[in-house]
């Protein structure tokens, strides 16, 4: 029986994407190196993607198509500080503008610093791996808030540091394609040192101009690790939580660093740790899959091979549609970390839009159950607006709203999105 669901008044719907995902035309990062380098699947190229840098005012008129009310985008580092030290203005100036007409738009931005993409010259010294990235990053955030902190209140310092350096770090399939778990421990020390810095720059810029609305947060890769089967896969399960998820989490998240990132202390510590005990104001949750997870002696796969159970729906990518998981999830987390939430990506990848209409009002069916259980959380954010370039999968991989043709860069809105447009329009969904 049909059924109907509303979410509060005050929950936000959104949209996020990635700036090198949708840009287009940019030279001078890790991931245009890559591309160059041959390493993308189906050999399509970032300098493409969404032509997004030409397209602002086209793509801002889709998300007022599709009603939204809040938009989750990141800025390129590489083109706002093109060589260590030296901003480009014009670049920031042209950041402030179309974050302008977003707000003109009625849609509330939450920005991200920091989302995969790397600037050469901060990659060809090392990246996050070595100590001076902590302080690059913060001189990067510095800049950015002071020039546009009085127009943007919600940040994402870092999105998902844990993917980032285990697809560079331990299976090399990203920028910089290297394995050497000692660098993803060193990688996850400097990140988390960067990401608290920069928590407490953009406070204390926007309240020095009296701004007390500032919320920062950062965006955490979590999916659910259950047992392929047997006590050893599931003893490998909680390993892969506490090393790919848990570590990283309260490390940023209060700064603590625990087994195996410990041994070393956080001097900013003790001496930064804002009142409510977090070095964010809200929990930001990327939920897609499930991994079954079964014991296999390698320590290369730190002794677990993912497996998908056989039968289950999968996506495009064979990752498992599994909207109990993004329950579990908030509940898992909310339990050690009193913050608000903010999903700030669940989304899938379908191609022929066959089953992402589904795969919204089930994921949304589960955020409700949890916010009338009196969860707080207060965004969603699909991942994503458009079809982008997904990272080393390329252009072939769909995960949009609106159907992109990288060709003639024409938009269609697909029926998904016209489904989820009805609902932030009315906040119900229909079951
Ligand atoms: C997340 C990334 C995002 C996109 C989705 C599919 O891990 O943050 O950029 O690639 O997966």
């Amino acid at each position: 029986m049909a059924d109907s669901i509303r979410f509060p008044d005050g929950f936000l719907f959104g949209t996020a994407t990635a700036s090198l995902q949708i840009e287009g035309g940019d030279k001078n990062n890790s991931w245009y190196r890559w591309c160059e380098s041959g390493r993308i699947k189906d050999g399509s190229h970032c300098i493409r993607a969404c032509d997004h840098w030409n397209r602002v005012e086209q793509d801002i008129a889709l998300m007022r198509e599709l009603n939204q009310q809040t938009y989750r985008m990141s800025l390129e580092w590489s083109r706002i500080e093109p060589s260590r030290g030296i901003f480009d203005d014009a670049v920031l100036s042209r950041y402030r503008s179309e974050i302008e007409k977003i707000i003109a738009a009625g849609i509330v931005p939450l920005v991200t610093l920091h989302h995969f993409s790397n600037p050469l010259w901060f990659e060809d010294s090392g990246g996050w791996t070595v100590p001076d990235a902590a302080q690059d990053f913060l001189r990067y955030t510095r800049r950015v808030v002071e020039a546009l902190g009085d127009i943007v209140s919600d940040w994402v310092t870092i999105n998902e540091p844990s993917v980032y350096l285990i697809q560079g770090y331990v299976f090399g399939d990203w920028p910089p394609g290297e394995t050497s778990i000692p660098k993803v421990l060193r990688g996850a020390r400097i990140m988390a040192r960067a990401h608290i810095l920069a928590y407490r720059a953009i406070h204390e810029i926007r309240s020095r101009s009296g701004f007390t609305d500032t919320m920062v947060g950062l965006a955490h890769h979590l999916r659910i690790y259950d047992s392929a089967g047997g006590v050893l896969s599931r003893w490998v399960a909680k390993l892969y939580y506490h090393l790919t998820q848990n570590m990283f989490v309260e490390a940023t998240t209060t700064g603590r660093f625990v087994f195996p990132l410990s041994g070393e202390e956080l001097p900013e510590r003790e001496q930064y740790l804002p009142d409510h005990g977090y070095f964010s104001d809200f929990l930001g949750v990327n939920y897609y899959t499930r991994d079954m997870i079964r014991f296999v002696f390698s320590p290369r796969l730190m002794f677990g091979r993912r497996e998908v159970t056989a039968g289950a729906p999968v996506n495009d990518l064979g990752w498992e549609v599994y909207p109990e998981g993004l329950s579990r999830i908030v509940r898992m987390y909310a339990a050690r970390y009193k913050l608000p939430i903010y999903i700030t990506e669940n989304g899938t990848c379908d191609r022929a839009d066959t089953f992402r209409t589904e795969y919204i009002t089930d994921h949304l069916a589960e955020l409700h159950t949890l916010i009338a259980e009196g969860f707080d959380i207060r965004r969603y954010y699909h991942w994503s607006l458009l079809d982008n370039f997904e990272w080393v999968e390329g252009e072939s991989a769909r995960f949009g709203l609106v159907a992109v043709d990288f060709t003639t860069q024409n938009r269609t809105v697909r029926e998904s999105g016209r489904l989820y447009a009805r609902i932030a329009a009315t906040r119900t969904v229909e079951r």
